[in-house]
């Protein structure tokens, strides 16, 4: 790959899931010698402790701000802080399930935080072409797809949750800039991601987690919804693609090649996590009023999420032709490390999933555990 032409790398939401393995593969590529400015609000969703490795092998090179994107001025004091010359932008409200029972946030730092950090860009960067505003977004924004096709870069938006149309605002916003001040801008699109330190809300991890734990494992509606699964570093590699060589205004779509319905998924999740940590020899099972012998006798189906997609799958036919990227870790072996991860880590878990996400939980399901 080509060396990344940027100096200080502005990132926002750095302390959370995409965003720590970003900062970590950055600092570690050897085709980035500069530094990262890490910009986060430390939500539930963004914690220090996912920046500890960062903070200790790379100290000269990486700075952690605490700002919420809410803050203009916080924001335009960054760009005057620092020679910013590049942004990969993570930071988001970026749970859908949350964003049905309360928009307010997607809507504040999705949209407006958004455009508070491109007006700063803008005004800092005062039409320099040397420089790059990269905006992750997610394939959300087009809908859902039937048995057929998939998304890709001209797909029509058509997002159907708080969480998608404030991630379709921003895109727009960030695609009206380059339009209109001709801000140096590139855009990806991409499908689900997983792996370390993804938050235990998700999917994949909550699933592996709560099946440890002897926990249902509650999938929604019928189990039918596809999604197209992508493990974090090869999404990460994606960005680094698309900052040493993707062309100033167009769009990206990454996508791991891997669709799954959710049931399926948690069946393979079900079947590493065995031979992993044997059900039967997991006290946590056999401590039950009725003892389970197999992991998959943890699901249970609960009512479907409100206006839930029924298939995402993502064509990645553009940044494989024009950057040469393609994804390397199949769905089966993402899934072993993300389980490997979350085993050997379980006071990360513990951490992450005490405070304002436990009172959070605790208002809003009864049916979760913890
Ligand atoms: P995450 O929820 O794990 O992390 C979000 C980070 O943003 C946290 O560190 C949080 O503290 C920070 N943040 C939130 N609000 C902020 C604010 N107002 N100001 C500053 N920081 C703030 O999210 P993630 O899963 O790592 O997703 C990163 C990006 O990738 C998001 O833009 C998301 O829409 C996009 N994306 C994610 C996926 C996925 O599967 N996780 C898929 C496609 C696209
Ligand atoms: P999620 O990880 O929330 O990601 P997204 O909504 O951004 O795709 O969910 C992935 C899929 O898993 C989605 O189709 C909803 C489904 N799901 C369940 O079936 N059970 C759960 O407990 C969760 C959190 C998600």
């Amino acid at each position: 790959m080509n060396p990344i032409p940027y100096q200080t790398v502005l990132v926002t939401g750095g302390a959370g899931f995409i965003g720590a393995n970003f900062v970590r593969l950055l600092l570690d590529c050897p085709g980035f010698s500069g530094r990262v400015v890490d910009l986060d609000a430390l939500t539930y969703a963004g914690n220090r402790d996912n920046l500890a490795e960062v903070e200790r092998r790379f100290p000269g090179r990486h700075r952690f701000v605490h700002a919420d994107l809410a803050d203009f001025a916080a924001v335009r004091r960054v760009f005057s802080e620092e020679p910013i010359d590049a942004v990969v932008h993570f930071a988001a409200e970026s749970h859908v399930d949350r964003s049905i029972l309360g928009p307010q946030p997607f809507i504040s730092t999705n949209i407006v935080g958004t455009f508070h950090l491109l007006e700063a860009a803008r005004t800092a960067w005062a039409g320099r072409c040397d420089v790059r505003f990269h905006h992750v977004s997610t394939d959300e924004v087009f809908g859902s797809l039937g048995e057929d096709g998939k998304f890709c870069e001209t797909t029509r938006y058509d997002p159907r949750s708080p969480y998608s149309a404030s991630k379709a605002a921003a895109d727009h916003l960030v695609r009206a800039y380059h339009s209109t001040y001709r801000l140096p801008v590139t855009v990806s699109n991409c499908s689900n991601n997983y792996g370390p330190f993804q938050f235990p809300e998700k999917v994949v991890p909550l699933m592996i987690l709560n099946a440890v734990e002897g926990q249902p494992l509650p999938v929604y509606g019928d189990g039918g919804h596809v999604r197209d699964w992508l493990f974090v570093d090869d999404h990460c590699r994606a960005i680094f693609a698309i900052l040493a060589e993707g062309r100033d205004g167009e769009t990206y779509t990454v996508g791991g090649g891997c669709e799954k319905t959710n049931l399926a998924l948690v069946q393979e999740i079900c079947r590493l996590l065995e031979e992993r940590l044997p059900a039967a020899g997991n006290p946590n099972l056999s401590k039950r009023d009725s003892p389970l012998a197999n992991y998959t006798d943890l699901i249970r189906f609960v009512p479907d999420r409100p206006g839930h997609d029924r298939r995402y799958a993502i064509d990645f036919a553009k940044i494989q032709r024009e950057l040469g990227w393609s994804p390397r870790v199949d769905l089966t072996e993402g899934l072993r490390r993300t389980i490997a991860w979350l085993l050997d880590h379980p006071e990360w878990t513990r951490r992450v999933r005490s405070g304002e996400y436990r009172q959070w939980l605790e208002r809003n399901y009864d049916h979760r555990p913890e």
